[in-house]
């Protein structure tokens, strides 16, 4: 099963299907078997990073989806290869 992110107009990010959502330790929070939830997207929840419905009224924001510009990568001059070493191009997001 995929997973389908919605955002929401005027709130939420909505998750659905195949997911986990971990902290910066990795840390998994535990969702007790729930396949849906909403991620809170405007600050305010009491409850983050879950949504608690306290955007209604306070956040406004017309979802519609668009295309991002192509991605950029690093075309820096390649510094010299030393043996042993592994080269890898992050691409700038
Ligand atoms: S999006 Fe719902 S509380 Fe922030």
């Amino acid at each position: 099963m995929s997973t389908k992110l919605t955002i929401n107009n005027n709130g939420s990010v909505k998750i659905e299907g195949d997911f986990e959502i971990v902290d910066m330790q990795g840390n998994n929070y535990g969702l007790q078997g729930r396949t849906v939830v909403s991620i809170c997207r405007c600050g305010l929840s009491a409850n983050k990073p879950f949504c608690d419905g306290s955007h209604r009224g306070h956040f406004e924001h017309e979802a519609i989806a668009f295309d991002l510009p192509p991605r950029k990568f690093n075309t820096t001059p390649n510094p010299p290869l030393r043996e042993g070493f592994i080269v890898i191009y992050k691409p700038y997001i």
